[in-house]
């Protein structure tokens, strides 16, 4: 069984709104397909499946709001929804760092890969002369306790945000499933091989940013 698979089986409590009203579904950081169609899909089956199993009729109608920022291509995103998909699909633009949806509306809300981007780079890592200054590098891997302190207290403040908005929107009996990329505590910042990855990333863009005349 997948994760959500067991999160659902396990953590649903579908007794507490049973009752003839639609199952409400976001994805929040969908982006623009194909991964958030997958998902979508497994959870409706795990959802489907915990009805069946508890004889609960009939199973729910679904629908499926997917968020990004206003930026993102939902033009895309809808254009290649799945032809057989079981569910009426919506798009919702903005921050899911704020509310996003009316209190106590969504039965199940998920977020995969997408918590891990900040609402915005901490201020003293872009301050020369603070004590958390960055050099200009985009990512916090190898750098000084100060400037990971700066990333950590940003997360934090997102962290916040983020849960106090879904703790309002979400139902009771319902569920937040969220999917973050991890460290193992025992592996430094520097040798975490996603932190790696950014760290050739933020080279090439500064390489980059050099040729650009002033
Ligand atoms: C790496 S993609 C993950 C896409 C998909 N969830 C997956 O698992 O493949 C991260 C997505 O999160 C979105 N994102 C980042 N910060 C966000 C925010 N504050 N509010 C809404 N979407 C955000 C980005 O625009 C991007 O589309």
């Amino acid at each position: 069984m997948s994760l959500i698979g067991e999160a659902i089986a396990n953590k649903l409590d579908v007794q507490s709104f049973v009752g003839g009203h639609p199952f409400l579904i976001a994805d929040l950081g969908c982006s623009i397909g194909p991964n958030t169609f997958i998902a979508v899909k497994n959870i409706i089956n795990s959802v489907q499946l915990k009805y069946q199993t508890l004889k609960i009729t009939p199973t729910p109608e679904f629908q499926v709001f997917f968020n990004d920022h206003a930026s993102n291509d939902f033009n895309t995103l809808f254009k290649t929804l799945p032809s057989d998909k079981h569910y009426y699909a919506a798009g919702v633009p903005g921050s899911f760092y704020a509310r996003l949806f009316p209190r106590s509306s969504f039965h199940l809300i998920y977020s995969s890969f997408a918590l891990h981007w900040l609402s915005k780079v901490p201020g003293e890592v872009m301050e020369r002369g603070s004590p958390a200054w960055n050099k200009g590098r985009v990512h916090y891997g190898g750098a000084e306790e100060e400037v990971v302190m700066a990333y950590k207290q940003q997360y934090e403040r997102d962290m916040h945000g983020f849960l106090n908005a879904r703790a309002e929107e979400v139902v009771c009996g319902g569920l937040v499933v969220v999917l973050v990329p991890g460290r193992p505590n025992e592996v430094p910042h520097s040798k975490c091989i996603g932190n790696v990855l950014f760290e050739i990333l933020g080279c090439c863009l500064l390489e980059m940013a050099k040729e650009v005349p002033l």
